[in-house]
């Protein structure tokens, strides 16, 4: 895995939507890479543990390897919504990633273009954090659209993509057109899961580090 000018090594997990399997594939490229997961921005925490305790329910790992968020909310809103209710402001000039000498696996929250506050959406976290962007994609009816949107996004920022994973029950050719509109990125995916055992989570963790181990973060720009 190639490390950046900090040695850092690992993934940030974005994906076409919220509820489409992130953190899901957060916990399998954090078992498949034996790194630590962290979240930095978390709103919902009303409704919801959260995605940390689901990582670390998921994953078996202690509570040292799955980071604490940076900012935390209690509403189930974008973090700028979230955060203006209770008078904070999201300064990502603020945002230190952890130190860890493992591969860090970080998980945005929705998709790219999430405001987190006045001048700075989710994408601008993204390019702060440098690491190569895996985009988990929700099968059915729409993905498509959703998928080529935040692959063109990413890429007008020029930012490494790593791969796509298409997340639950294949819905129609969907994954070969986006591919072929999308470019040929390494592409993984994972069925709709109906138990989330140890086995299960191993056996599609392998899967993943084989896919991605491979072509980690060889694109940085396309036409
Ligand atoms: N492939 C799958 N098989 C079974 N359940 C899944 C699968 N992907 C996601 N889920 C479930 O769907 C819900 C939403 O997934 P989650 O990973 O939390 O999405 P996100 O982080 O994008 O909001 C969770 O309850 C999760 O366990
Ligand atoms: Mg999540």
């Amino acid at each position: 895995m190639k490390a950046d000018e900090n040695g850092r090594t690992g993934f940030f997990i974005t994906g076409t939507g919220t509820g489409v399997g992130k953190t899901l594939v957060s916990a399998l490229m954090t078992l498949a890479f034996d790194g630590d997961y962290w979240k930095p921005l978390q709103t919902g925490l009303a409704e919801d543990v959260g995605d940390t305790a689901d990582v670390a329910a998921l994953t078996g790992l202690p509570p040292e390897r799955c980071h604490a968020p940076l900012y935390q909310f209690d509403a189930l809103l974008s973090p700028w919504s979230a955060a203006r209710r209770t008078g904070a402001h999201v300064d990502l000039t603020r945002i230190s990633l952890p130190a860890t000498k493992r591969p860090l696996v970080i998980e945005g929250a929705g998709g790219l273009m999430v405001p987190l506050n006045a001048g700075q959406l989710m994408i601008d976290l993204i390019a702060i954090c440098q690491l190569p962007v895996i985009l988990v994609v929700g099968t059915g009816l729409g993905s498509i659209n959703h998928a080529l949107l935040s692959l063109e996004a990413l890429r007008r920022r020029k930012l490494p993509i790593a791969g796509i994973v298409m997340n639950g029950t294949p819905h129609a050719d969907d994954a070969e057109l986006i591919l072929h509109f999308g470019g040929a990125l390494p592409c993984a995916a994972i069925p709709h899961l109906p138990d989330l055992t140890e086995e299960t989570l191993r056996t599609q963790a392998a899967r993943l580090r084989e896919i991605f181990s491979a072509r980690q973060d060889t694109e940085t720009t396309r036409p």
